[in-house]
């Protein structure tokens, strides 16, 4: 399988294969492949690979192989539902299967069809969220939740993409997003790319820019949304979310079905923790004193009460969120 090493841009364009699921693993790990829909396909690729490569001739050989493979991709990130949704979808077509043969053929046939719709949802969503979105307005975002965060398109940059299509003028904010600077590097990247107005600020700058009335709607990914209408998001987007209702500004996340958790409520769900040094460094250089403790949550958890409707592939979710998400993600 082929993907865009997302750690070197935007400076170096490159493509890296993997063979292997252990090299999968180890590419969401580190976030050479990195967004929620994207592990997700990825994941199941990686199971895929293990699939292709498993010496058993019998059933139940082929599941124990498939089954250690799965147990390390599920281990790499905990926080995007889309990662084990990805792996229980493929290993649910595996066990679905009447030979290994069939097994090998279906699997590849599934994660296809995966990496389609994720693009078909992506589209959707970007013509509902679209219809949110006015002529002139400025749109704040968090990370990137754009064609690199998907198997293309976008969510929140899906709906954006959609509103220019449309003809609407809009112009996106880009927080920076420390510490790995998935705005600066990604979000950038795909805006200046397509040619759409961005302009980029520092994480610090979000509250001013709500207060001055520089913004008009906040609409971000998710990677996971529970049950009970939590949003789980790169971590800076809870911030965004109190400030923005404190500035009577919308906050929309644009998630498809595959991101909602209808398992868990949102006192369940782990936030990644992920290493000191992307605080203490900037792109390798160290910023911070030896010795310092960090603390690095990856992502964060924004209420229901906060979010003034949720865009999705099947429609808009409102208020009530867990009697409608039950509605209509089941
Ligand atoms: O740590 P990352 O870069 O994988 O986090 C990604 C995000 O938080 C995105 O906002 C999210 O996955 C949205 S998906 C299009």
């Amino acid at each position: 399988m082929k993907m865009i090493d997302q750690t070197l841009l935007p400076t170096v364009f490159r493509y890296v294969t993997y063979s292997t699921p252990e090299q999968v693993a180890a590419a969401i790990k580190t976030m050479v492949v990195r967004g929620a829909p994207a592990i997700g396909v990825a994941a199941a690729m990686g199971l895929a690979l293990g699939a292709k490569r498993s010496k058993a001739s019998r059933l139940p050989d082929l599941f124990t192989d498939l089954e250690a493979d799965a147990a390390l991709l599920r281990s790499t990130r905990p926080t995007a539902v889309n990662l084990f949704w990805g792996i229980d979808r493929v290993m649910k077509t595996a066990k679905a299967a009447r030979s290994v043969r069939d097994a090998r053929e279906a699997v590849v046939a599934e994660v296809k069809a995966m990496e389609e719709e994720d693009v078909q949802a992506n589209r959707k969503m970007g013509r509902y969220g679209a219809d949110l979105i006015d002529d002139g307005d400025t749109v704040l975002t968090q990370c990137n939740a754009g064609a690199l965060a998907t198997v293309g398109y976008g969510t929140a940059l899906g709906v954006v993409r959609a509103a220019v299509e449309q003809g609407k003028l809009v112009k996106v904010l880009v927080p920076e997003t420390r510490p790995a600077l998935q705005g600066a590097r990604l979000t950038a990247f795909e805006l200046v790319r397509d040619r759409i107005s961005c302009t980029l600020i520092s994480d610090t700058a979000v509250g001013h820019m709500l207060s001055l009335g520089r913004v008009d709607k906040v609409v971000v990914g998710a990677d996971r949304i529970t049950k009970d209408g939590y949003v789980f998001n790169k971590i800076g987007t809870y911030q965004e979310a109190v400030l923005a209702k404190r500035h009577g500004v919308p906050f929309y996340p644009a998630a498809p079905r595959s991101t909602f958790d209808l398992v868990r409520t949102h006192d369940k769900v782990t936030i990644e923790e992920r290493g000191a040094e992307e605080v203490v460094e900037i792109r390798g250089r160290r910023i911070a004193p030896r010795g310092i403790p960090v603390a690095n949550p990856a992502f964060d958890m924004t209420p229901p009460e906060l979010v003034e409707s949720m865009i999705t592939d099947r429609g808009l979710v409102k208020q009530p969120y867990a009697a409608n998400i039950a509605r209509l993600m089941s």
